[in-house]
């Protein structure tokens, strides 16, 4: 397959850039998968209605069926057509949260495919702040199921090229409107009873959930390694984001994480570390990465799969990562971070 690229300045999606969002939607419409940017990641959307479309977004990415999609929308409308009943918690946070890094979870009306919602009788819904996915989602006059545009187990994309990478000729088009903002996925905050529960960590986090609705919990799944814990999140349990390398979360200071990379390197591996600009030059190792600003999480969020994937560039054999704690969207970063390293963990003193 032929995958188009159109290149959308976001500052002008409704005036020069419109003929190809039109195209794209025109695509969309046609039961085709295109890519295109949010806030958080790229995604790639079919017609959250149509079986036949969703399937395709399944195999372009080889994502497991057991795994539902969240589905995309412009508009209050769209979600009163999608769900039964939009609770009092749904409608607090996405009064507040929406267009943004928010997912919530409801009972689902029928006619959304079954595909999208891999059997459950929940859906998954957000309203992307994003000019480009908003205009996108408008322009085809449809709900979009998106899932991150990444091959499955891949870190996700941040950038077209990352999903040039990963589906070149597997899907039909590509809307490349640059960089994604926050870096990472969504908040999947369950919303079908009277207290919130997150699911996955993401661009909005905890506390800010909290100064809305009160009592915000976690799924113990998150919190806990425990095999007999079944994340409530489908997707959580698969492994994510990781890169070609070998990746440990390295829990100590910098001495520490210098001591773990000579005795990597002492073994005759090429070592690489995933730092920030506080240690960057600090370090020795064969490739010193830096992911931001240990000074605003969010530069650390917005490079975190960028840099993952920049590791597979080299020919790095183990990958060190600095740890960050777990505060705001650090927990969106450890989270994603010890899914990249299949929670492997070295820790001083141990
Ligand atoms: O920021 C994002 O959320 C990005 C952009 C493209 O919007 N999308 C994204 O989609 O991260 P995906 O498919 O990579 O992750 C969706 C997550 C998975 O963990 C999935 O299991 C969960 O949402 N999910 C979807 N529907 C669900 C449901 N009904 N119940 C529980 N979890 C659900
Ligand atoms: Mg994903």
């Amino acid at each position: 397959m032929n995958t188009i690229k159109w290149i959308v300045d976001k500052n002008n999606v409704k005036t020069d850039s419109y003929p190809h969002i039109q195209q794209a939607a025109a695509l969309l419409q046609r039961d085709e998968v295109v890519a295109f940017p949010t806030e958080t990641v790229y995604g790639l959307g079919a017609n959250a209605l149509e079986d036949s479309a969703v399937a395709k977004i399944f195999k372009a990415k080889g994502r497991p069926s057991d795994n539902p999609l969240i589905v995309h929308i412009s508009n209050q409308q769209q979600l009163t057509n999608l769900v039964d009943n939009i609770t009092p918690v749904a409608k607090k946070l996405t009064e507040v949260f929406w267009p943004g890094p928010l997912t919530i979870i409801l009972k689902k009306k029928t006619g959304i495919s079954e595909l999208v919602t891999a059997g459950l009788d929940t859906v998954a819904i957000r309203m992307p702040d994003h000019e480009i996915a908003l205009a996108l989602i408008e322009e085809s006059g449809l709900p979009l199921a998106a899932p991150s545009a990444n091959l499955s187990g891949k870190p996700s994309p941040t950038l077209a090229k990352h999903v040039e990478e990963d589906l070149n000729g597997k899907i039909a088009g590509i809307v490349d409107g640059g960089a994604t903002g926050v870096g990472l996925e969504s908040t999947v905050v369950d919303c079908t009873g009277d207290i919130p529960v997150i699911f996955r960590p993401g661009g909005v986090t905890k506390e800010q959930l909290e100064k809305v609705v009160g009592r915000v919990d976690v799924d113990p799944a998150l919190e806990k390694e425990e095999a007999s814990l079944k994340p409530k999140s489908p997707g959580m349990k698969y492994t994510h984001y990781a890169p070609v390398a070998p990746l440990y979360i390295v829990e100590g200071g910098p001495q520490y994480l210098q001591h773990v990379v000579d005795k990597a390197r002492a073994d005759g591996k090429i070592v690489g570390v995933l730092s920030t600009d506080e240690q960057i030059n600090r370090i020795k190792a064969d490739v010193v990465l830096t992911v931001g600003t240990r000074k605003d999480m969010h530069t650390i969020a917005a490079h975190l799969y960028e840099v993952l994937r920049a590791f597979n560039e080299t020919s790095v054999d183990i990958i060190f990562s600095e740890s960050f704690p777990q505060v705001g969207v650090g927990a969106a970063i450890m989270n994603r971070l010890q899914k990249a390293a299949g929670h492997k963990i070295v820790k001083e003193n141990e």
